[in-house]
């Protein structure tokens, strides 16, 4: 019988296992969601018995005030939390606030998505590539975050990321990278960017 307490856990996926494809097929889901996604969580659980005050606070919080092992996987919680809910078995193109935005800094939605594809295919090593908007400057930013880098900790708005780990991708395209980033594409959850503009950008 374990002991074991329970202070964070993995959320329900937005769609079914097997709605993504061909950008990802069920069994690449479940590995990586599963597998990676909830190892994370259960390593949290045991740092949290380990460290109590951990406790109480959330994962926002906690990549905020911490470092080393505590704060790689509240941040990838947090950033696996966020990719999926980025995805959508009904992608499309922007609109609204998000369209505007990246056609006035981008020129296109072409250019960016090459400019973005762009930097999944040169990121080496183990990360994630992000569109944050900078509250400071009212930009659009394309960043690689390495690691388990979340932009929030820099003070950023986090609107799309891709995981460029090679558990994301190798399940299904091996060692094609260029392809997995192209696919992408085709699975954007446009409407929760702009539910996040709406939000916390524009105010409501
Ligand atoms: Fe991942």
């Amino acid at each position: 019988m374990s002991t074991d307490r329970f202070y964070f856990s993995l959320p329900p996926l937005p769609w079914p296992k097997d709605s993504l494809k061909p950008f990802l097929s069920q069994e690449a889901i479940t590995l990586h969601y599963n597998g990676h996604h909830n190892e994370y969580i259960e390593k949290m659980n045991s740092l949290a018995q380990q460290y109590p005050e951990l406790q109480g606070i959330t994962l926002e919080e906690i990549v905020h005030r911490y470092t080393g092992q505590i704060y790689n996987n509240a941040s990838q919680i947090l950033n696996h939390n966020f990719f999926w809910k980025c995805l959508s078995p009904n992608g499309g193109v922007p609109t609204g606030n998000i369209y505007a935005l990246i056609q006035a800094q981008f020129q296109s939605y072409e250019n960016f998505i090459r400019e973005f594809t762009q930097r999944a295919i040169n990121h080496f090593g183990s990360g994630w590539i992000w569109l944050i908007y900078d509250p400071s400057t009212k930009f659009l930013m394309i960043m690689d975050g390495h690691d388990a880098y979340n932009p929030i900790i820099d003070g950023y708005i986090p609107l799309l990321t891709l995981d460029v780990w090679e558990h994301a991708f190798c399940p299904d395209y091996q060692n094609r990278k260029k392809n997995y980033a192209e696919n992408f594409w085709q699975v954007i959850n446009w409407n929760y960017i702009e539910t996040i503009m709406q939000e916390r950008i524009f105010g409501e």
